[in-house]
């Protein structure tokens, strides 16, 4: 509460800048991996009469704002939920124009990301990619595998759901061929088997727009996560509201099913 305070009223006396910000919220631990559900480009667009795609176009300018402040504020790794599996549905001028994000996102930003020692990782199913969606973010990757900043790890044509069915069937397989012994099974050898395998567990979950559900989003790798929702639509997400969710992390006491 007295945090929430006082980033308030350096907000209106337009006292504190955004840098003694992060240098204030860089005085507590920060969480190490924060994992965005970005929702509301569409009811932003229609809020002003645009079309939905309008929505996402400005929902990707913020992942330049966002990126930026992550790796400011010292976080070690962003996911970002930019496809799910579900979203082949939605009406095909939207899932053309979503394909088409990440290229127009790199194509404009990758200079800024190497320069600032990003690295892009990716996770989801590629095989479903238009060629041109996944050359433009194998090329980004390939760009800053040597960056050692945030990872900023797009979550593309992603599903939890199929990733835990997928995991599953790799370790019957391996079950099957002697590779793994029943008694090796638990919980960190699972996770290796998830397209998480390399990153540590979400600390923090920010979902925007008022909706208040996982969207079969990192359904297992969010089991001790804190969770931060706001109604602010993704468009007009801004570094005022991650910090003040980094602030709210800040103020939970994490007890991971003890006491
Ligand atoms: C959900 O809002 C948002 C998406 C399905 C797409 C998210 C994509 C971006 C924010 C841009 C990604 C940028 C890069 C660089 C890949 P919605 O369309 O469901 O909104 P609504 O619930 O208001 O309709």
């Amino acid at each position: 509460m007295f945090n929430k305070i006082r980033l308030w009223k350096n907000q209106n006396n337009n006292s504190s800048t955004l840098r003694e910000k992060i240098e204030e919220v860089r005085k507590l631990p920060v969480p190490e991996h924060v994992a965005i559900i970005m929702d509301g480009n569409g009811r932003w667009a229609k809020k002003r009469a645009l079309p939905r795609i309008a929505g996402h176009h400005e929902g990707m300018k913020v992942v330049r704002k966002i990126t930026k402040l992550a790796n400011s504020l010292g976080i070690k790794t962003l996911t970002l939920y930019a496809f799910s599996t579900e979203n082949w549905k939605r009406p095909k001028n939207e899932v053309e124009y979503l394909m088409k994000l990440p290229e127009e996102f790199l194509g404009t930003f990758l200079p800024e990301l190497i320069e600032e020692n990003v690295q892009v990782e990716m996770m989801g199913y590629k095989d479903q990619l238009p060629v041109h969606t996944l050359h433009a973010i194998e090329k980004a990757i390939e760009d800053t595998k040597n960056n050692d900043g945030l990872v900023l790890n797009f979550a593309l044509n992603y599903g939890s759901r199929s990733e835990i069915i997928d995991a599953t069937k790799k370790v019957l397989n391996d079950y099957k061929s002697g590779i793994l012994k029943e008694s090796e099974l638990n919980e960190e050898v699972f996770s290796s088997y998830l397209m998480t395998s390399n990153h540590k567990d979400p600390d923090l979950l920010i979902r925007t727009s008022g909706e208040i559900r996982l969207s079969n989003f990192m359904l297992w790798q969010l089991a001790y996560t804190e969770f931060w929702f706001t109604d602010v639509l993704w468009p007009d997400f801004r570094e005022k509201h991650l910090i003040e969710a980094i602030e709210a992390f800040q103020n939970r006491q994490r007890r991971f099913g003890g006491i």
